[in-house]
């Protein structure tokens, strides 16, 4: 087995936010099957050390941004981890990168170029007789790891950045730069600069041997200005570098016919128990039109506010909307507030992995209306359980989901809706031909089938990571 490393800030099922620790939890056996061993590198938050056995000490730094800091070899829950025990950095109530209000940690540039310097010092020295022949860092709490690499002498593994979501480019005001050990020469518009200040997603871009994102059409998206976050100028300096290659999901975690969340079904048909059971959960009655999921953060990536504007289209016409989620404050009032107004809309405000997997299975379709979207796992997720997916076209949404266009349906390959512009209109309209076509029993069950035959997992994109690291470590 070939080794590599991994960097990431979350991963599950130990520490989750999103789908970043999906596909951080996920990509080591998707590897295995290709012939590499991945250890990954992740922060000792309380929830990973309270999750993982003792393992061993593995290294030790003596000022690691503050205070002495150490690395735990243990495997938990199948995986080889690495974690990064540093308490003044990481033991502290909250979630990943927020105090218990929700407000960022003021320390984040510090707490993730801790993270970064110690993938960095790993991919140089290995840990033992481990010797990492690619690191691979995962967005911008990642970021500095190529940099950080690149100061180590030219005898050193090559570096990958996968881009997760390009919306979040690591800040830091620009008089870190000492205190977070960059060098001063890198603090220019090639570099790490970026409006007068550092950020560490487009130190990653710069200095990696190579850039990934996680769907073939979020690597187009990159190079406009519509979705380059600014950094559009520098994606297209790096084209030849940048490849897209689609995440998979879990095919265990999330498989119908034997998920312990629900009573498991093989076939389309065999979700009318969990339909039943989602209907009951979320007080929703009888109703002639579509049950409709959303799972997902809300935050205005996800273009849920264009949703609240076309629901009527569905709720008029006899379908229904149960919605999972957390976020925005202003969000999560105005579906309570949708909720109290209208019989076929039940929301349950939170952050529940269980109910998620009851929803998915008992929902006729799972709506995504994102304003932008690098991949996104729920609509791969209803796919694989006859969840029909309503989304917008854009990223990772236009590559995983096959639209019911005229040719589409009678082609019959046709796997879920979409939608564009990205409007409440035009969700309106996606939603009024979303019932029209459920009420055609033989063409939605015809959907739904041909969405649990979609190859969804990691089947075709762990090879695509391993000619990548192949083509980065040649022997
Ligand atoms: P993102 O990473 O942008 O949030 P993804 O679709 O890639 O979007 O991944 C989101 C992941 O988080 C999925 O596994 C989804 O099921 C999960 N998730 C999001 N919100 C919730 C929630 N409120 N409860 C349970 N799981 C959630
Ligand atoms: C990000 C993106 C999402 C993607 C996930 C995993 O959070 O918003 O689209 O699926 O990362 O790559």
């Amino acid at each position: 087995m070939k080794p590599v490393l991994s960097v990431a800030s979350e991963c599950a099922p130990l520490i989750k936010t999103g789908g970043l620790a999906d596909v951080a939890g996920a990509l080591p056996a998707a590897m295995a099957t290709q012939g590499w061993d991945m250890r990954t590198l992740i922060p000792g938050y309380p929830a990973v050390i309270s999750q993982s056995g003792r393992g061993r000490v593995v290294m030790e730094e003596d000022d690691l941004f503050g205070g002495p800091a150490r690395i735990r070899a243990v495997i938990a829950d199948g995986l080889k981890l690495l974690i990064l025990e540093a308490p003044h950095l990481f033991d502290r109530g909250g979630g990943p990168y927020n105090d218990p209000s929700g407000r960022d940690w003021p320390d984040n540039p510090a707490r993730f170029a801790a993270l970064s310097w110690m993938g960095a010092r790993i991919g140089a020295e290995g840990v033992g007789r481990w010797m990492p022949r690619i690191v691979h860092a995962h967005d911008w709490q990642a970021g500095l790891v190529p940099l950080y690499l690149s100061q180590r002498g030219d005898d050193r593994p090559s570096s990958i950045l996968t881009i997760h979501n390009m919306a979040f480019l690591g800040m830091a005001p620009a008089n870190l730069r000492a205190a977070l050990r960059l060098p001063e020469s890198g603090f220019t518009q090639d570099g790490y600069e970026f409006w007068n200040q550092i950020s560490a997603l487009k130190a990653g871009l710069v200095w990696a041997d190579h850039i990934t994102t996680v769907s073939p059409s979020y690597a187009r998206e990159l190079l406009t200005q519509e979705y380059g976050a600014g950094l559009d100028g520098l994606m297209r300096a790096r084209a030849a570098n940048l490849s897209g290659i689609l995440n998979g999901i879990d095919l265990e975690a999330w498989n119908p016919a034997t998920d312990p969340h629900i009573e498991t079904y093989k076939s389309p048909g065999g979700k009318r128990r969990a339909k039943a059971a989602l209907r009951a959960e979320f007080e929703l009655d009888e109703a002639d039109g579509p049950l409709c999921v959303v799972v997902s953060r809300l935050s205005d990536q996800k273009g849920l506010d264009i949703l609240l504007d076309a629901l009527p289209a569905l709720v008029d016409r006899g379908g229904q909307l149960a919605l999972l989620g957390s976020g925005d404050k202003g969000l999560e009032t105005r579906f309570r507030q949708a909720a109290n107004a209208h019989p076929n809309i039940a929301v349950h405000i939170g952050y529940d992995e269980a109910k998620s997997h009851r929803m998915i299975a008992g929902a006729d379709a799972i709506l995504v209306p994102s304003r932008f979207e690098p991949c996104g796992l729920t609509q791969l997720y209803g796919l694989r359980y006859g969840a029909v997916p309503i989304v917008a076209y854009t990223g990772g949404l236009i590559d995983t989901v096959i639209p019911a266009t005229p040719m589409g349906l009678r082609t019959g390959v046709a796997t879920g809706l979409q939608f564009h512009p990205v409007t409440s209109h035009a969700l309106a309209g996606a939603l009024i031909d979303a019932v029209t076509l459920y009420k055609r029993p033989g063409t939605w069950a015809a959907l739904q089938k041909n969405g649990m035959r979609q190859q969804v997992g990691w089947e075709a994109s762990a090879p695509d990571y391993a000619a990548l690291y192949e083509e980065l470590s040649p022997d």
